[in-house]
Protein backbone atom coordinates (compact mmCIF):
# COMPACT_ATOMS: atom_id res chain seq x y z
CA UNK A 1 0.00 0.00 0.00
CA UNK A 2 1.17 3.43 -0.78
CA UNK A 3 -0.70 6.33 0.80
CA UNK A 4 1.40 9.30 -0.80
CA UNK A 5 1.48 8.22 -4.79
CA UNK A 6 3.78 9.94 -6.45
CA UNK A 7 2.08 12.57 -8.41
CA UNK A 8 2.67 16.50 -10.04
CA UNK A 9 2.76 17.92 -6.54
CA UNK A 10 5.78 16.50 -5.93
CA UNK A 11 7.08 18.10 -8.82
CA UNK A 12 4.96 21.39 -8.01
CA UNK A 13 7.80 24.52 -7.43
CA UNK A 14 6.19 26.13 -4.15
CA UNK A 15 7.98 29.13 -2.70
CA UNK A 16 8.68 28.53 0.85
CA UNK A 17 5.88 30.67 2.26
CA UNK A 18 4.03 30.42 5.42
CA UNK A 19 0.51 31.57 5.27
CA UNK A 20 -1.70 33.34 8.23
CA UNK A 21 -4.78 32.82 8.21
CA UNK A 22 -7.58 34.38 9.62
CA UNK A 23 -10.21 32.25 10.98
CA UNK A 24 -12.88 34.77 13.28
CA UNK A 25 -11.45 32.96 16.30
CA UNK A 26 -7.66 31.66 15.65
CA UNK A 27 -5.34 32.50 13.40
CA UNK A 28 -3.59 29.50 11.90
CA UNK A 29 -0.72 29.15 10.37
CA UNK A 30 0.04 26.42 7.37
CA UNK A 31 3.04 25.73 5.44
CA UNK A 32 2.17 25.08 1.77
CA UNK A 33 5.94 23.95 0.82
CA UNK A 34 6.12 20.64 2.15
CA UNK A 35 6.71 18.20 -0.43
CA UNK A 36 3.78 16.41 0.13
CA UNK A 37 1.52 18.99 0.40
CA UNK A 38 -1.18 19.38 -2.40
CA UNK A 39 -3.03 22.05 -0.77
CA UNK A 40 -3.22 25.05 -3.69
CA UNK A 41 -3.29 28.80 -2.54
CA UNK A 42 -6.37 29.19 -3.50
CA UNK A 43 -7.82 26.31 -1.65
CA UNK A 44 -5.86 27.60 1.31
CA UNK A 45 -7.87 31.14 0.66
CA UNK A 46 -11.37 29.49 1.87
CA UNK A 47 -9.67 28.70 5.40
CA UNK A 48 -11.69 31.10 7.67
CA UNK A 49 -14.00 32.35 4.90
CA UNK A 50 -16.46 30.14 6.93
CA UNK A 51 -20.11 31.23 4.78
CA UNK A 52 -22.09 29.00 7.51
CA UNK A 53 -21.34 32.29 9.81
CA UNK A 54 -21.85 35.23 6.88
CA UNK A 55 -24.77 37.34 7.81
CA UNK A 56 -27.58 36.62 5.59
CA UNK A 57 -25.55 33.73 3.63
CA UNK A 58 -28.15 31.25 2.59
CA UNK A 59 -25.67 28.76 4.33
CA UNK A 60 -26.14 30.82 7.17
CA UNK A 61 -30.20 31.13 6.65
CA UNK A 62 -29.63 26.88 6.13
CA UNK A 63 -27.44 26.34 9.24
CA UNK A 64 -29.87 28.75 11.51
CA UNK A 65 -32.77 26.24 10.50
CA UNK A 66 -30.67 23.43 11.38
CA UNK A 67 -29.88 24.89 14.67
CA UNK A 68 -33.35 25.86 15.64
CA UNK A 69 -34.63 22.13 14.76
CA UNK A 70 -32.00 20.88 17.25
CA UNK A 71 -32.18 23.82 19.68
CA UNK A 72 -31.09 21.05 22.40
CA UNK A 73 -28.04 20.21 21.21
CA UNK A 74 -23.96 22.06 21.59
CA UNK A 75 -22.93 23.64 18.62
CA UNK A 76 -19.71 23.78 17.12
CA UNK A 77 -19.32 26.35 14.35
CA UNK A 78 -15.49 27.57 14.32
CA UNK A 79 -13.87 24.47 14.84
CA UNK A 80 -10.18 24.24 12.60
CA UNK A 81 -10.52 22.54 9.45
CA UNK A 82 -6.83 21.47 9.71
CA UNK A 83 -6.99 17.90 11.36
CA UNK A 84 -5.02 14.88 11.62
CA UNK A 85 -5.53 12.18 9.64
CA UNK A 86 -6.13 10.34 12.91
CA UNK A 87 -8.80 12.42 13.43
CA UNK A 88 -9.79 12.49 10.00
CA UNK A 89 -9.53 8.69 9.36
CA UNK A 90 -7.97 6.07 11.80
CA UNK A 91 -9.96 6.70 14.80
CA UNK A 92 -13.12 6.45 12.49
CA UNK A 93 -12.45 3.26 11.17
CA UNK A 94 -11.70 4.36 7.86
CA UNK A 95 -9.15 1.78 6.45
CA UNK A 96 -5.72 3.19 5.37
CA UNK A 97 -5.83 1.72 2.19
CA UNK A 98 -9.30 3.66 1.30
CA UNK A 99 -9.62 5.59 -1.72
CA UNK A 100 -10.95 8.77 0.26
CA UNK A 101 -7.68 8.96 2.11
CA UNK A 102 -5.32 9.25 -1.04
CA UNK A 103 -4.03 12.76 -1.91
CA UNK A 104 -5.93 12.71 -4.98
CA UNK A 105 -9.09 12.39 -3.24
CA UNK A 106 -7.67 14.56 0.11
CA UNK A 107 -5.73 17.80 0.56
CA UNK A 108 -2.92 17.21 2.40
CA UNK A 109 -0.25 19.82 3.94
CA UNK A 110 2.11 16.59 5.12
CA UNK A 111 1.41 13.24 5.50
CA UNK A 112 -0.45 13.49 9.47
CA UNK A 113 -2.20 16.41 8.52
CA UNK A 114 -4.97 17.21 6.38
CA UNK A 115 -7.68 19.90 5.53
CA UNK A 116 -10.49 17.90 6.87
CA UNK A 117 -12.76 15.83 4.12
CA UNK A 118 -16.04 15.81 6.46
CA UNK A 119 -16.95 17.20 9.66
CA UNK A 120 -16.83 13.53 11.20
CA UNK A 121 -12.90 14.39 11.88
CA UNK A 122 -14.43 15.74 15.40
CA UNK A 123 -16.67 13.21 16.70
CA UNK A 124 -13.65 11.19 18.66
CA UNK A 125 -12.55 14.65 20.04
CA UNK A 126 -15.95 16.35 21.25
CA UNK A 127 -16.88 12.79 22.61
CA UNK A 128 -13.43 12.32 24.72
CA UNK A 129 -14.56 15.61 25.92
CA UNK A 130 -17.76 14.81 27.43
CA UNK A 131 -20.01 15.84 24.74
CA UNK A 132 -23.08 13.83 24.11
CA UNK A 133 -25.07 15.85 21.90
CA UNK A 134 -23.69 18.24 19.40
CA UNK A 135 -23.47 19.94 16.07
CA UNK A 136 -20.53 20.31 14.53
CA UNK A 137 -20.68 22.81 11.57
CA UNK A 138 -17.71 24.19 9.27
CA UNK A 139 -16.01 23.59 5.66
CA UNK A 140 -14.50 20.48 4.40
CA UNK A 141 -12.27 19.73 1.89
CA UNK A 142 -12.67 17.19 -1.17
CA UNK A 143 -11.03 16.76 -4.63
CA UNK A 144 -13.53 16.62 -6.77
CA UNK A 145 -14.81 17.17 -10.01
CA UNK A 146 -15.51 20.15 -11.67
CA UNK A 147 -19.25 20.65 -12.01
CA UNK A 148 -22.48 22.72 -11.12
CA UNK A 149 -22.64 20.70 -7.82
CA UNK A 150 -19.03 20.08 -7.00
CA UNK A 151 -16.49 22.58 -5.67
CA UNK A 152 -13.27 21.66 -3.72
CA UNK A 153 -14.71 23.26 -0.32
CA UNK A 154 -17.99 22.62 1.14
CA UNK A 155 -19.84 22.76 4.72
CA UNK A 156 -20.74 20.35 6.24
CA UNK A 157 -23.32 19.46 9.50
CA UNK A 158 -22.53 16.94 11.62
CA UNK A 159 -24.68 15.64 14.34
CA UNK A 160 -23.86 13.31 17.05
CA UNK A 161 -26.42 12.12 19.97
CA UNK A 162 -25.73 9.35 22.76
CA UNK A 163 -28.81 7.81 24.02
CA UNK A 164 -29.50 5.93 27.33
CA UNK A 165 -30.77 2.70 25.96
CA UNK A 166 -28.20 0.88 23.99
CA UNK A 167 -30.51 -1.45 21.76
CA UNK A 168 -29.33 -0.87 17.86
CA UNK A 169 -32.87 -0.85 17.00
CA UNK A 170 -33.81 1.37 19.08
CA UNK A 171 -31.28 3.75 18.37
CA UNK A 172 -31.92 3.76 14.89
CA UNK A 173 -35.29 4.35 15.04
CA UNK A 174 -34.54 7.76 17.62
CA UNK A 175 -32.90 8.67 14.65
CA UNK A 176 -34.66 7.97 11.72
CA UNK A 177 -38.04 9.97 13.48
CA UNK A 178 -35.17 12.60 14.54
CA UNK A 179 -34.16 13.28 10.69
CA UNK A 180 -37.26 12.73 9.26
CA UNK A 181 -38.03 15.93 11.27
CA UNK A 182 -35.45 17.96 10.43
CA UNK A 183 -36.13 17.23 6.68
CA UNK A 184 -39.76 18.55 7.31
CA UNK A 185 -38.61 21.54 9.28
CA UNK A 186 -36.58 22.27 6.39
CA UNK A 187 -38.68 21.05 3.27
CA UNK A 188 -42.22 20.73 4.54
CA UNK A 189 -44.20 17.59 3.65
CA UNK A 190 -42.04 16.15 1.16
CA UNK A 191 -41.85 12.36 0.27
CA UNK A 192 -38.64 10.49 1.60
CA UNK A 193 -37.09 6.97 2.05
CA UNK A 194 -34.30 5.62 3.22
CA UNK A 195 -31.88 3.28 1.69
CA UNK A 196 -28.72 1.27 3.79
CA UNK A 197 -25.43 3.08 2.97
CA UNK A 198 -22.00 2.18 4.13
CA UNK A 199 -19.47 4.00 6.63
CA UNK A 200 -16.54 2.25 8.49
CA UNK A 201 -18.09 4.50 11.60
CA UNK A 202 -21.56 3.69 11.65
CA UNK A 203 -23.36 0.47 12.20
CA UNK A 204 -26.15 -0.52 10.43
CA UNK A 205 -25.65 2.99 8.00
CA UNK A 206 -28.13 4.98 6.12
CA UNK A 207 -28.72 7.30 3.99
CA UNK A 208 -32.07 9.85 3.95
CA UNK A 209 -33.34 10.53 0.11
CA UNK A 210 -36.56 13.27 -0.56
CA UNK A 211 -38.00 13.58 -3.40
CA UNK A 212 -38.55 17.02 -3.91
CA UNK A 213 -40.60 19.13 -6.32
CA UNK A 214 -41.65 15.68 -8.07
CA UNK A 215 -38.49 16.22 -9.94
CA UNK A 216 -35.37 13.41 -8.57
CA UNK A 217 -35.22 11.32 -5.56
CA UNK A 218 -32.31 13.48 -4.01
CA UNK A 219 -29.80 12.29 -1.38
CA UNK A 220 -29.75 14.82 1.39
CA UNK A 221 -27.59 13.06 4.13
CA UNK A 222 -26.01 9.68 5.75
CA UNK A 223 -26.04 8.78 8.95
CA UNK A 224 -25.98 5.44 11.28
CA UNK A 225 -25.89 4.15 14.77
CA UNK A 226 -21.91 4.89 16.27
CA UNK A 227 -19.98 1.90 15.51
CA UNK A 228 -18.86 0.42 19.12
CA UNK A 229 -15.54 0.71 18.41
CA UNK A 230 -15.25 4.77 17.22
CA UNK A 231 -17.08 5.05 20.70
CA UNK A 232 -13.97 2.83 22.45
CA UNK A 233 -11.71 5.03 20.67
CA UNK A 234 -13.01 8.13 22.23
CA UNK A 235 -12.79 6.69 25.47
CA UNK A 236 -16.94 6.06 25.89
CA UNK A 237 -17.02 2.39 25.70
CA UNK A 238 -19.97 2.21 27.94
CA UNK A 239 -22.01 4.36 24.90
CA UNK A 240 -24.02 4.22 22.21
CA UNK A 241 -25.61 6.65 19.92
CA UNK A 242 -26.03 7.80 16.09
CA UNK A 243 -24.32 10.28 13.92
CA UNK A 244 -25.55 12.01 10.75
CA UNK A 245 -23.83 14.11 8.53
CA UNK A 246 -25.16 16.60 5.70
CA UNK A 247 -23.77 18.69 2.86
CA UNK A 248 -25.16 22.60 3.33
CA UNK A 249 -24.86 23.29 0.13
CA UNK A 250 -26.36 20.58 -1.71
CA UNK A 251 -29.15 21.78 0.53
CA UNK A 252 -29.51 24.92 -0.16
CA UNK A 253 -28.71 24.57 -3.46
CA UNK A 254 -32.25 22.22 -3.70
CA UNK A 255 -34.03 24.68 -1.10
CA UNK A 256 -33.28 27.88 -2.20
CA UNK A 257 -33.01 27.05 -5.84
CA UNK A 258 -28.90 28.05 -6.51
CA UNK A 259 -28.15 26.46 -9.87
CA UNK A 260 -24.18 26.60 -9.14
CA UNK A 261 -22.22 25.88 -6.31
CA UNK A 262 -20.07 28.79 -7.42
CA UNK A 263 -22.39 31.06 -6.56
CA UNK A 264 -21.99 30.68 -2.62
CA UNK A 265 -18.67 32.19 -2.85
CA UNK A 266 -19.68 35.15 -5.13
CA UNK A 267 -19.88 38.80 -3.25
CA UNK A 268 -22.43 39.91 -6.24
CA UNK A 269 -24.55 41.92 -4.46
CA UNK A 270 -27.03 40.47 -7.21
CA UNK A 271 -26.72 36.93 -5.69
CA UNK A 272 -26.25 38.07 -1.50
CA UNK A 273 -29.18 40.41 -1.52
CA UNK A 274 -31.26 37.84 -2.36
CA UNK A 275 -31.05 37.03 1.17
CA UNK A 276 -31.05 40.17 3.08
CA UNK A 277 -34.95 39.06 5.31
CA UNK A 278 -33.43 35.72 6.33
CA UNK A 279 -36.64 33.66 4.49
CA UNK A 280 -36.29 31.00 1.88
CA UNK A 281 -37.22 32.38 -1.34
CA UNK A 282 -36.86 31.38 -4.77
CA UNK A 283 -33.30 32.53 -6.08
CA UNK A 284 -33.59 34.72 -8.92
CA UNK A 285 -30.47 33.68 -11.88
CA UNK A 286 -28.67 36.94 -12.44
CA UNK A 287 -26.41 35.03 -14.44
CA UNK A 288 -27.42 33.84 -18.24
CA UNK A 289 -23.92 34.68 -19.49
CA UNK A 290 -22.78 32.00 -22.38
CA UNK A 291 -20.65 29.14 -21.73
CA UNK A 292 -17.46 29.17 -24.00
CA UNK A 293 -16.56 25.43 -24.28
CA UNK A 294 -13.09 24.36 -24.98
CA UNK A 295 -11.32 21.03 -25.95
CA UNK A 296 -8.07 19.60 -25.18
CA UNK A 297 -6.58 15.93 -25.65
CA UNK A 298 -3.29 14.82 -24.74
CA UNK A 299 -1.46 11.45 -24.24
CA UNK A 300 -1.67 10.44 -20.60
CA UNK A 301 1.07 9.34 -18.29
CA UNK A 302 0.72 6.18 -16.00
CA UNK A 303 0.38 8.42 -12.44
CA UNK A 304 -2.48 10.69 -14.66
CA UNK A 305 -5.60 11.24 -11.98
CA UNK A 306 -7.97 13.63 -13.25
CA UNK A 307 -8.34 15.51 -10.23
CA UNK A 308 -4.83 16.56 -10.62
CA UNK A 309 -6.51 18.22 -14.03
CA UNK A 310 -8.98 19.17 -12.11
CA UNK A 311 -7.09 21.16 -9.78
CA UNK A 312 -4.96 22.72 -12.74
CA UNK A 313 -7.82 24.38 -14.74
CA UNK A 314 -9.64 25.44 -11.12
CA UNK A 315 -6.47 27.19 -10.48
CA UNK A 316 -5.72 28.47 -13.55
CA UNK A 317 -9.55 29.41 -13.99
CA UNK A 318 -10.69 30.49 -10.43
CA UNK A 319 -14.88 30.33 -10.47
CA UNK A 320 -14.97 30.77 -14.11
CA UNK A 321 -14.80 27.04 -14.66
CA UNK A 322 -18.08 25.66 -14.78
CA UNK A 323 -17.52 22.11 -15.76
CA UNK A 324 -14.86 20.31 -17.23
CA UNK A 325 -15.92 16.28 -18.86
CA UNK A 326 -13.83 13.69 -20.26
CA UNK A 327 -15.47 13.18 -23.69
CA UNK A 328 -13.40 10.70 -25.50
CA UNK A 329 -10.86 8.00 -24.90
CA UNK A 330 -9.04 6.61 -27.12
CA UNK A 331 -5.96 3.70 -26.87
CA UNK A 332 -3.63 3.40 -29.60
CA UNK A 333 -4.06 -0.35 -30.86
CA UNK A 334 0.18 -0.47 -31.64
CA UNK A 335 1.86 1.99 -28.97
CA UNK A 336 -1.15 1.16 -26.46
CA UNK A 337 -0.78 4.89 -25.14
CA UNK A 338 -4.07 6.14 -24.08
CA UNK A 339 -5.39 9.97 -24.85
CA UNK A 340 -7.92 11.46 -23.22
CA UNK A 341 -9.97 14.79 -24.64
CA UNK A 342 -11.57 16.79 -21.86
CA UNK A 343 -14.34 19.39 -22.72
CA UNK A 344 -14.04 22.34 -20.39
CA UNK A 345 -16.91 24.90 -20.22
CA UNK A 346 -16.22 28.37 -18.63
CA UNK A 347 -18.86 30.72 -17.68
CA UNK A 348 -18.57 33.59 -15.42
CA UNK A 349 -21.73 33.84 -12.78
CA UNK A 350 -21.27 37.67 -13.04
CA UNK A 351 -20.45 38.84 -16.45
CA UNK A 352 -19.75 37.50 -20.08
CA UNK A 353 -16.26 36.82 -20.48
CA UNK A 354 -14.52 37.65 -23.97
CA UNK A 355 -13.29 35.47 -26.39
CA UNK A 356 -9.78 37.12 -25.73
CA UNK A 357 -10.11 36.01 -22.30
CA UNK A 358 -11.68 32.51 -22.88
CA UNK A 359 -8.88 32.09 -25.36
CA UNK A 360 -6.06 33.19 -22.51
CA UNK A 361 -7.46 30.96 -20.15
CA UNK A 362 -7.75 27.91 -22.30
CA UNK A 363 -3.77 28.56 -22.83
CA UNK A 364 -2.52 28.74 -19.78
CA UNK A 365 -4.57 25.78 -18.94
CA UNK A 366 -2.62 24.02 -21.37
CA UNK A 367 0.86 25.43 -20.39
CA UNK A 368 0.19 24.49 -16.95
CA UNK A 369 -1.59 20.73 -17.84
CA UNK A 370 1.85 20.16 -19.85
CA UNK A 371 4.12 21.54 -17.06
CA UNK A 372 2.03 19.84 -13.63
CA UNK A 373 1.22 16.63 -15.50
CA UNK A 374 3.80 16.36 -17.60
CA UNK A 375 1.65 15.11 -20.24
CA UNK A 376 2.16 15.22 -23.79
CA UNK A 377 -0.37 17.34 -25.45
CA UNK A 378 -2.26 16.32 -29.19
N1 LIG B 1 -19.03 11.79 7.11
C1 LIG B 1 -19.97 11.23 6.17
C2 LIG B 1 -19.70 11.89 4.79
O1 LIG B 1 -19.05 12.90 4.73
C3 LIG B 1 -21.40 11.43 6.57
C4 LIG B 1 -21.76 10.72 7.86
C5 LIG B 1 -21.64 11.36 9.08
C6 LIG B 1 -22.23 9.44 7.82
C7 LIG B 1 -21.98 10.69 10.25
C8 LIG B 1 -22.57 8.76 8.97
C9 LIG B 1 -22.45 9.40 10.18
O2 LIG B 1 -20.15 11.41 3.78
Amino acid sequence: MMLFRPQFLGRRIVPRISKRLLSSKQLIDIDLSHPDCNVTESIASKIGRNLHLVDHHPLHILHHQIREYFHDFECFDNLSPICTTNQSFDLLRIPPDHVSRSPSDTYYLNPETVLRPHTSAHQIDLLQQGHSQFLVTGDVYRRDEIDRSHYPVFHQTEGVKLLSSTNTAEIRDDLQHTLEGLVRHLFGDVQMRWNTDYFPFTDPSLELEIYYQDTAWLEVLGCGVIHPEVLANAQRPEAAGWAFGLGLERLAMILFGVPDIRLFWSTDPRFADQFRNYEVTPFQAFSKYPACFKDMSFWLTDKFHVNDLNEVVRDVAGDWVESLQLVDAFTHPRTQRTSHCYRIAYRSMERSLTNLEVDALQERVREDTVRRLGVELR
